[in-house]
């Protein structure tokens, strides 16, 4: 049975890093108030010129690095953004041209923050049906494009940067003993689309638009959605908790990320955390997180890896993964 593993990892990040203090003197809020709510401590912006394609290409350099392959090797290039640098062409194109890639394919993928899981499953089945033999995938974000800055509720959570995986074909035994991806789970509910989305678009307004989020309803559906997307995930692969090596959360808050290990009877040594660093940067965090711990040596081969995230939509789901 052909599997999707991993064979590198790698992340960017923009060089301005923005403290929760930064915000003090611009809105009523304060460092404490971000790190008790969220975990958040600092974030990172992109330069005015940077855009959402140049995070994405460094990302993917240092992805291609870290696998030992060059761009002439990928077959296919998966962006997911919701931050895309113009209406079209894909950024997963601009990605491409970067690389020097002229051959292959490449597409953007929008499920917000759990794009990125999406993704995964995307390029999971793709390899599985013979499409691909390797896949990069990117998960690039400039959300500070789309701050309101006058919103205290959702300007101090969100940052910017990118996270990339290479995934390629091998033989497994179809097992839950196999190496790469053993399961995905992948779930939508297009009637909460009025808890967080953004109030621009090209058939609206014809403006990009701002972030607009209930939080504290967010809040609720990602610790009772969470947990039951890894637990489904996990049933198909055919494991238990108690084999869960590591959990790699969506980077959102760190309160939802501890309710979500409880009610996985995970413990926080076993749960990846770069949000105090990194705030939430929607479809780039779990590649960011991944490719931090990655770089950090902690993920052994062998391990069992869980994915998990939700966001905007609500689109949410999750990914088993064998190291
Ligand atoms: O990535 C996509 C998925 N998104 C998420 O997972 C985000 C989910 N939501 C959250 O992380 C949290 O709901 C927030 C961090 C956004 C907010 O935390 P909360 O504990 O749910 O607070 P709340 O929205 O219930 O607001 C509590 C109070 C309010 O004041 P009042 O009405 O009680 O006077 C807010 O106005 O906190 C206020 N508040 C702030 N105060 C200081 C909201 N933002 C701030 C702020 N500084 N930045």
């Amino acid at each position: 049975m052909r599997r999707a593993i991993v064979r590198g990892t790698g992340h960017y990040l923009p060089e301005r890093v923005v403290e929760n203090s930064w915000f003090e003197d611009k809105l009523d809020t304060s460092d404490e108030w971000i790190r008790a709510r969220t975990g958040i401590e600092r974030r990172h912006f992109a330069a005015e010129e940077q855009r959402t394609s140049d995070l994405g290409i460094l990302a993917a350099q240092a992805a291609l690095a870290d696998s030992g392959l060059e761009a002439g090797q990928i077959d296919a290039v998966i962006v997911a953004t919701s931050t895309p640098d113009l209406t079209f062409p894909s950024v997963a194109t601009m990605v491409q041209a970067g690389l020097g890639m002229r051959h292959g394919f490449a597409y953007d993928l929008q499920a917000v923050c759990a794009g990125f899981v999406y993704a995964l499953a995307n390029a999971d089945a793709m390899i599985r049906a013979g499409l691909a033999d390797r896949v990069l995938l990117i998960g690039a974000e400039t959300f500070s494009r789309i701050m309101d800055w006058t919103d205290r509720g959702t300007c101090v959570l969100f940052g910017d940067g990118a996270g990339a995986v290479v995934l390629e074909a091998a033989e497994g035994q179809g097992t839950s003993a196999d190496r790469g991806i053993l399961a995905t789970d992948l779930n939508s509910d297009g009637q909460y689309r009025d808890l967080l989305y953004v109030d621009g678009g090209v058939a609206s307004t014809g403006t990009a638009g701002h972030l607009r989020m209930q939080g504290n309803l967010v809040f609720r559906h990602a610790v009772e959605k969470l947990a039951d997307t890894a637990h489904r995930a996990l049933d198909r692969a055919g494991l238990n908790t108690d084999q869960v090596d590591w959990l790699v959360p969506h980077q959102a808050n760190l309160r939802i990320i501890e309710a979500t290990a409880k009610r996985m009877h995970l413990p926080m040594e076993k749960v990846v955390l770069t949000v105090a660093d990194h705030g939430n940067t929607s479809a780039a965090s779990i590649p960011l997180a991944l490719s931090v711990a990655n770089a950090q040596g902690r993920f052994k081969p062998g391990d069992v890896v869980v994915a998990e995230a939700i966001g905007g939509g609500l689109a949410w789901g999750s990914v088993v993964l064998r190291w």
